[in-house]
């Protein structure tokens, strides 16, 4: 079949039977979200280049090479959004949010777009489901979100997984801690990769995530953040160790992790599994204080988190994790004629309105056809109706997996009667 147009590269398609484990995913999460008090936040997919440009930076790689970008009808720079945070924390600011009772507890699941090499794990787009906290600067409000992500992946049954946290310091340690990273990685210049190269001026940190070998085992000697953090953001990053020791969080200290996003400071973390032979990334986040005044807001520090939802469900079918929930079961209603056809049309809606999966025939098709059809869409529990079970008002309803039949009213006790047999 040659159609007019493909799926894009990089896009994926959500088919029936991938759609219905995602949005368990995603129920299960947002659940464990609620008991957290995070409320469920929506922005646009486009949004003003600019907001990225500042949030991200200019010279992260997400900005600078991965984008969507282009102007409008109006002549407008805007772009498709390549991550949640900045857009809820605009939406926030936008809409006073942060004049409410703080901390400001949001979770969302966006699309979102960039421009990378398509790969196992890597689309162009991908959905996040995050989680930000707003208005709090304490080290309790990391641990809380970090227990939140931790449960969600306990919940979703995903095994062998790593919490790597690290603090990348405020601006001043930082600024000392990339002097001494570049002095060291001066020494070696001529064998960092390409890309390495070009980040050693204008994103020296990014280099710490490269996973070329021989860059990899220049950064095994680096200088680490750590050891250049001020007092200040020293005990924060103690107090945090306290918080996630208390509450039997285990984590292993990683001073690579620096994250691909300019608008970091103090904590940051990743949740990591083996995922096609090599660590990856189910989730990722950290403390963004600066962000809200970078936007032109007041002071709002900030933490939160963006799992990948394409990587959730990638590693719960690698790990053999079934579906969470038993699906509901199906009750077909047969029919042999018109007048039969409107009574199983009628039964399957008030089966609905009980909140009771429930088909019956839209093609007018043989009786036959129909019994075909309903097991091959694997109805639990079949039901015909006919000319004679219109005449004595009554059917059996047969389960489908064992023959029994039961005997059931075609009056305004079915529902009862059907719900008592499949309950
Ligand atoms: P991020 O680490 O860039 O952080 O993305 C979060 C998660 O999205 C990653 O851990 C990964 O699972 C998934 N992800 C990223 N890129 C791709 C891709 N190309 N294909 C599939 N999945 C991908 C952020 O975006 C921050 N906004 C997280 C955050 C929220 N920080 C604070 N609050």
């Amino acid at each position: 079949m040659k159609l007019v147009a493909q799926r894009i590269r990089g896009m994926q398609d959500a088919l029936p039977n991938e759609g219905k484990k995602w949005l368990e995913v995603l129920s299960a999460a947002m659940n464990e979200a609620k008991l957290y008090g995070f409320k469920y936040i929506r922005t646009p997919v486009l949004e003003q280049t600019e907001l990225f440009n500042r949030s991200a930076g200019d010279t992260s790689d997400i900005v600078n090479k991965e984008m969507y970008t282009f102007k409008d009808r109006g002549g407008r720079d805007v772009c498709l959004r390549p991550e949640g945070t900045a857009g809820v924390m605009r939406a926030a600011l936008e809409n006073g949010l942060h004049s409410k009772p703080l901390p400001l507890k949001l979770m969302y699941h966006s699309s979102c777009y960039r421009y990378e090499k398509p790969q196992q794990g890597r689309y162009r787009e991908f959905f996040q489901f995050g989680l930000e906290i707003l208005g709090s600067s304490s080290e309790s409000s990391d641990a809380q979100l970090i227990c939140a992500g931790y449960n969600i992946i306990k919940k979703l049954g995903i095994r062998d997984v790593k919490l790597s946290i690290n603090s990348i310091g405020c601006s001043e340690c930082r600024a000392k801690y990339v002097e001494a990273l570049k002095s060291y990685l001066k020494v070696h210049a001529n064998k960092l990769c390409k890309t390495c190269t070009e980040r050693f001026d204008r994103n020296t940190l990014r280099i710490l995530d490269c996973k070329e070998s021989n860059c990899k085992s220049i950064i095994n000697h680096a200088p680490i953040i750590t050891s250049f953090l001020c007092e200040k953001c020293f005990k924060s990053f103690s107090i945090l160790k306290s918080h996630l020791d208390s509450l039997e969080i285990v984590y292993e200290i990683d001073p690579g992790i620096v994250r691909g996003l300019d608008y970091y400071n103090g904590t940051v973390f990743e949740f990591l599994t083996e995922f096609s032979g090599a660590p990856t990334a189910i989730c990722g986040g950290g403390r963004y204080d600066g962000l809200s005044q970078t936007l032109g807001g007041p002071p709002l520090p900030a933490v939160g988190f963006g799992f990948g939802m394409e990587r959730v469900l990638a590693i719960m079918k690698q790990q053999g994790i079934e579906l969470l929930s038993k699906s509901e079961p199906l009750i077909y209603i047969a029919s042999m004629d018109f007048e039969s056809s409107l009574k199983a049309e009628k039964l399957c809606e008030d089966l609905r309105r009980a909140s009771v999966y429930a088909e019956s025939d839209i093609f007018s098709r043989s009786l036959k056809s129909q019994m075909k059809y309903a097991d091959k869409i694997g109805a639990a529990y079949t039901i015909v109706i006919g000319s004679e079970e219109m005449k004595s008002g009554k059917s059996l309803m047969k389960e489908m997996k064992n023959g029994i039949e039961f005997e059931i009213p075609l009056n305004s006790s079915f529902v009862k009667e059907v719900l008592k047999h499949i309950n």
